[in-house]
């Protein structure tokens, strides 16, 4: 006596203007499928049926391997008809819980309010009341106030149209009721469609009863039809992203200015100023401030770390008491240990730096290995491409580099070693040595800059 859902899935699409299947856009980066799929996944379904028909293939490929039942309308007669195709592999005694792929953010307690009026004697209908009811099947209720049916805006009366109560489409019912008055229903209305939502009627005609739920917020029933109506579900979805975080204890300079497209965990304390993405998986330890315009995407940041305005961090790890940026650029496999300072114009990549090391200005550093205590003068480029070979820099403890030094990989700069302003180094440095390589100064006196040749005034 399990559950199944039913995902409908196999319409055009044709407003999105675009050749993906509607239900492959994103929203945070994840399809308006996947949501679905997401939230029934909580529901502990037994079977997932989806219905596909307009880029089945594309559909089914982007799923592939996610356990789902595929189902393909060949030709799209109604939502009734959808539904049809996947009786089949319907056990009769399941409750069906039917979903939309193009209605993303409908919350799990919203479906299981909804599957917990479901008896025997009980078909599930979630509805809900709009301002402006345009365009949906209203809910038409008797003297007694049950539902009677749901009549289609364009099978409507102008009386029936007034009505504010409308259909969102999700419902839920005994998979043997739902066979029975689906084999019941026609096509003859004003779309020439078979309707699921005529099922409504021949149930209460069976003598079934008709038990309505709501959701809490009326978002969570909207579908996506045109990128205008995604965007703004986007909106809506991180406003509820960055909510969650204010829950957490989280300070959002402005939680209208964030967007989280992924996993996002945080510790206590932590401060996020405006404008910051993250995507992917992101875990912010304890006291974490992230400045204003940062990007930061599969990252790891650890307590009391400081990432300043406009500094971009994809796949790196950075450890407790760092500061970083302004405009830092850390690329895949840095990881910065304890108090390492990251400034302003620094890339680093695929590389790793012990404690306390500085790296402040105008530097790159890739494929390198650095010690603890290390200072990185400004302007120092790890040369480690060859032309065809990337070769590591490695740099012991209590290295002090100058400014406007070129490491040549590969090359070791052993501990203690003092590099003087402008030095190229080309081979490894044992410990402690002192090695400059600068072209030694000149001084030419009575130098005469040469002078432009006088303009004569018109
Ligand atoms: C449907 C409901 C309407 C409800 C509204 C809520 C019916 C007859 N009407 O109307 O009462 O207020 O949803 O949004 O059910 N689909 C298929 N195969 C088909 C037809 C549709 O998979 O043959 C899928 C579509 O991809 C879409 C969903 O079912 O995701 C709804 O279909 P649509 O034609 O948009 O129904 P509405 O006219 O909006
Ligand atoms: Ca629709």
């Amino acid at each position: 006596m399990g559950l199944s859902v039913v995902i409908l899935a196999a319409g055009q699409g044709s407003r999105m203007k675009s050749n993906l299947p509607k239900v492959l856009h994103t929203l945070a980066d994840k399809s308006l499928l996947g949501h679905v799929l997401e939230t029934s996944k909580k529901l502990n379904a037994e079977k997932t049926c989806v219905v596909i028909g307009h880029g089945a293939k594309k559909v089914k490929t982007a799923f592939a391997g996610a356990g789902l039942l595929w189902v393909e309308q060949q030709e799209q007669k109604g939502t009734g008809h959808a539904v049809q195709q996947a009786l089949p592999q319907l056990q009769d005694e399941d409750t069906v819980l039917v979903l939309y792929g193009d209605v993303p953010l409908t919350r799990q307690q919203t479906l299981q309010n909804l599957i917990e009026v479901v008896d025997d004697s009980t078909v599930g209908l979630l509805t809900v009341t709009l301002a402006d009811a345009t365009g949906y099947g209203r809910i038409v209720r008797d003297a007694q106030n049950q539902v009677s049916r749901i009549v289609e805006q364009k099978d409507a009366s102008a009386e029936e149209q007034q009505i504010c109560e409308v259909n969102t489409g999700i419902l839920a019912i005994k998979a043997l009721h739902l066979k029975n008055l689906l084999s019941a229903i026609g096509c003859d209305n004003a779309q020439g469609e078979y309707y699921l939502t005529d099922i409504f009627a021949l149930a209460r005609k069976q003598g079934l009863a008709i038990a309505t739920t709501s959701p809490e917020e009326e978002h969570e029933v909207v579908g996506v039809n045109n990128r205008r109506q995604l965007a703004e579900l986007e909106r809506i979805h991180q406003r509820e992203i960055a909510d969650q975080l204010l829950d957490e204890g989280v300070t959002l300079r402005d939680p209208t200015r964030l967007d989280v497209r992924g996993r996002l965990q945080v510790g206590r304390d932590v401060m996020i100023d405006v404008n910051v993405l993250f995507e992917g998986e992101v875990i912010l330890a304890d006291g974490v401030q992230i400045g204003a315009n940062c990007v930061i995407r599969n990252t790891k940041i650890g307590t009391g770390t400081v990432i300043k305005e406009n500094s971009v961090i994809d796949q790196s790890e950075v450890a407790s008491e760092c500061v970083i940026g302004p405009f830092a650029r850390l690329r895949p496999g840095t990881q910065l240990s304890t108090d390492v300072h990251v400034g302003n114009f620094v890339e680093l990549k695929n590389s790793i730096v012990a404690p306390h090391s500085k790296i402040n200005h105008l530097s790159y550093v890739g494929d390198s290995d650095i010690g603890s205590r290390v200072n990185i003068g400004a302007g120092t480029i790890t040369c480690n491409y060859d032309g065809a070979n990337k070769h590591r820099t490695v740099i012991g403890d209590d290295v002090f580099v100058g400014s406007d030094t070129q490491l040549v990989a590969p090359v070791t700069v052993e501990r203690g070693v003092t590099i003087g302003a402008g030095t190229t180094v080309t081979e490894n440095i044992e410990a402690g040595m002192l090695v400059i390589s600068r072209v030694k100064q000149k001084v030419i006196g009575g130098w005469q800059r040469p002078k432009k040749p006088l303009k004569k005034e018109n």
